[in-house]
């Protein structure tokens, strides 16, 4: 059994998914945002992401502004619009702030643009490239669930920043780390009895395999439930669940994500830690809000998951819940909704061996979230 749970697996994790589309890990994750200067500023100073490159009026682009934030490997765009109209003001207007790109770092752009359009995906844009004196960057997209796009991004001949178009971004203050590794894993939110569709489209256009699936009975409590299956590459470094809501007494949290995103889309991007008491006690200290879980939880959680390396106390005094399968242990905690719409989430995940989702929380993590939907009065 490995601790070590920042390298990602080489070895071929997923035996059943095919090959045609190489992933060698997520390029970035880039979220239309009414004000992405004031984003930054969120991101960095509560989140401890660092400033990489800025693009606007500065740098001629007179339509859009992005910041690019890096923390770790995780890097976010946050975009808005300087206009009115178009596409990115259209996506605020009916989603608010959410991710419109999942991009996906590969060595060929172009041949992932003609494996997938060629196998059913429907093409966003088709392979372009932009060059400045640091090279040149290659970059293909296509359309996935909801208004969510998969963009291919190959950098290989590129040592910029970032990429052409941006120049570097030094805001007055910098805030430290907060120990943020990686992406471990990206949840999309569908509709009714579309679970299977695009898991069928993550199999059959990006060559991906299913590594679990969670029916309602897994995963309900006495009032909601939900439906999730697990998709994965060959190399184990890209995995998408995606849920759908499930038929219970009151309304889910995904038909909840789905009334007010209008639509599918990203529910919640799990990022991983080594020390996840460090980084989330740093996280809420700096104002990041996590669910509650009951102290009841704590009580024979112990009896459960059996021996763990940490110490109870600060899991329960920050409300980090744990989880056993045959290969390990691992630690999670939920955050709030980041946004004013109750849509898009953060989970922070410290794996000690464990390659699973945290089933065996599900319970006091839904009812946790229903308390946190009857405040908001849509648990009806
Ligand atoms: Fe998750």
């Amino acid at each position: 059994m490995t601790t070590d749970n920042t390298s990602l697996k080489l070895k071929k994790e997923v035996p059943q998914a095919e090959d045609f589309l190489p992933i060698l890990g997520t390029d970035f994750v880039e979220l239309y945002v009414g004000n992405a200067k004031q984003a930054a500023y969120y991101y960095q100073h509560a989140w401890g992401f660092q400033p990489v490159a800025y693009s606007g009026l500065e740098t001629g682009r007179k339509d859009r502004v992005s910041y690019v934030l890096q923390q770790g490997k995780i890097r976010i765009v946050l975009t808005s619009p300087m206009q009115p109209k178009g596409e990115i003001n259209e996506h605020i207007d009916k989603h608010g702030d959410g991710v419109k790109a999942v991009a996906l770092w590969v060595d060929d752009a172009r041949k992932s643009y003609q494996e997938t359009t060629s196998r059913g995906a429907k093409s966003y844009v088709e392979p372009y490239v932009l060059e400045d004196e640091h090279g040149s960057v290659v970059i293909s997209g296509i359309h996935t669930y909801g208004e969510t796009i998969h963009l291919f991004v190959e950098r290989s001949n590129y040592t910029g920043a970032f990429m052409p178009g941006y120049r570097a971004y030094a805001p007055l203050a910098k805030s430290a780390e907060t120990g943020l590794k990686y992406i471990d894993h990206m949840v999309g939110n569908v509709g009714w009895n579309e679970m299977n569709k695009w898991c069928e489209f993550y199999a059959k256009v990006m060559g991906f395999a299913q590594m679990v699936s969670f029916d309602d009975k897994d995963i309900s409590t006495e009032y909601t439930a939900l439906m999730s299956k697990v998709m994965s590459n060959g190399n184990g470094r890209i995995k998408f669940p995606i849920n759908e809501p499930a038929e219970g007494k009151k309304k889910s949290q995904i038909e909840e994500y789905i009334d007010f995103y209008n639509g599918a889309g990203v529910q919640h991007i799990a990022l991983a830690t080594d020390n996840i008491i460090d980084t989330v006690t740093k996280l809420r200290d700096r104002g990041v809000e996590f669910l509650h879980v009951p102290e009841t939880y704590y009580e024979d959680v112990l009896d459960r998951v059996g021996e763990i390396d940490e110490e109870l106390e600060p899991l329960k005094e920050l409300g980090v819940l744990v989880d056993r399968d045959d290969e390990g242990y691992l630690l999670q905690i939920f955050t709030k909704p980041v946004l004013d719409r109750p849509t898009m989430f953060f989970e922070i995940i410290q794996r000690k061996g464990a390659q699973s989702f945290g089933k065996g929380n599900f319970k006091a993590l839904f009812e946790a979230i229903e308390r946190e939907q009857d405040l908001r009065g849509t648990l009806q």
